[in-house]
């Protein structure tokens, strides 16, 4: 017999601060170029339908109203909210305070929802640009990280905690010092941090750091993300899914390189959100969840793989021309200067 759905029961799930426990697999929503809200959308009902109970949006998506849609049958159909995570975040356009509250409220809204298991601040930086455009194109209005602004945003996340409408607060895309300031004037810490995790890019510092200040990882572009529009590609990026290591380990259990991606991020203990919209490979990875172990053997030789290869580089958020998008990382261990 075929088995179609994982028992959402089975699928492990990480503890916060606080308590509460997120399903280790999450559904990425990003449809990028190639999917419309519409077969995003249809990715959520069938997921539901496998056994996801974890979901990744985001107002920049541009489906939330349509992943809603799912979300909200779902619950007519018997699935209780408090069996869904549901993660959305804050876009870009929308850090000055007079703006968060009213951009929740807009995700909630299209989301059917009456809050959010997990708010997140998308992006440190205020810069936005059109959806879609060049990794060239700059914003005039960019500017540098700026703390006191990033708190300003922050104050208003944790209204928005006080008053009920979102569990849990969390960041996206930063790194240690950014967080060290976080952590030093946060009243209510973040609980996850969601960064770009794969064996191509292990970020073993920010990792440790975010394990060692009980906030959960969420590792974003799981499998390396093989399927981005060519505009978010550099000649230097690398492929996990088509590591001869990953390769072979994946050869020898008998299933897709990715799956051993996704393995390797639950092992680890962070919590992978890959995106699907094909049934066979939803399946697949919500049973990565639920499947053998990789051996301390296996483990060993991928963090052996390390390629240090950022694949979301971020470039359009920068501020000053002629810049480098590394600018963007703080690799020099501070908050790169205006
Ligand atoms: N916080 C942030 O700034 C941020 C940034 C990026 C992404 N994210 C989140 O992370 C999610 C995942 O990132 P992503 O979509 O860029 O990359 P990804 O999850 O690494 O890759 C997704 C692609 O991998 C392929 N795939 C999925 N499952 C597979 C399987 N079992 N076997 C073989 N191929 C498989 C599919 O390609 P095909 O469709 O071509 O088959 C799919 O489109 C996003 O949807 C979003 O929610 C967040």
């Amino acid at each position: 017999m075929t088995v179609d759905r994982v028992d959402p029961a089975r699928v492990p799930k990480f503890a916060l601060r606080g308590g509460a426990r997120m399903p280790a697999v999450g559904l990425g929503t990003f449809g990028s170029d190639r999917y419309s809200p519409q077969q995003v959308a249809a990715a959520v009902r069938d997921a539901l339908e496998i056994g996801y109970r974890h979901f990744d949006c985001a107002a920049v998506y541009g489906n939330e109203r349509e992943v809603g849609a799912a979300l909200r049958e779902a619950i007519r159909n018997g699935i209780a909210r408090e069996e869904l995570w549901i993660t959305s975040k804050l876009w870009n356009d929308r850090h000055a305070e007079d703006q968060v509250v009213a951009a929740c409220q807009r995700s909630l809204a299209d989301l059917g929802l009456d809050y959010l298991d997990l708010y997140l601040v998308h992006w440190p930086f205020p810069n936005h640009h059109p959806p879609g455009c060049d990794v060239g194109s700059r914003s005039p209005d960019a500017v540098s990280f700026i703390p006191k602004n990033y708190l300003g945003t922050w104050r208003k996340l944790e209204e928005l905690h006080e008053r009920g409408l979102v569990r849990h607060i969390g960041t996206s895309n930063m790194t240690i010092p950014k967080l060290e300031m976080l952590l030093r004037e946060a009243k209510v810490l973040p609980a996850c941090n969601e960064m770009e995790l794969h064996p191509h890019f292990q970020q073993p510092a920010l990792f440790d750091y975010c394990r060692e200040h009980d906030i959960q990882p969420i590792g974003f572009c799981p499998l390396g993300s093989p399927s981005r529009p060519e505009r978010d590609r550099t000649p230097a990026d690398t492929s996990p899914t088509e590591d001869p290591v990953i390769v072979r380990i994946a050869d020898r259990r008998g299933v897709h390189p990715a799956i051993v991606c996704l393995q390797w991020a639950l092992q680890l203990g962070a919590v992978p959100i890959p995106f699907a919209a094909k049934h066979d490979q939803l399946l697949a990875n919500l049973q990565a969840s639920v499947a053998e172990p990789l051996t301390d053997v296996e483990m060993a030789e991928l963090a052996a793989i390390d390629r240090d290869c950022r694949l979301i580089k971020g470039q359009v958020f920068l501020w000053k021309d002629g810049q480098s998008w590394e600018a963007l990382w703080d690799l020099d261990g501070e908050i790169t200067p205006p």
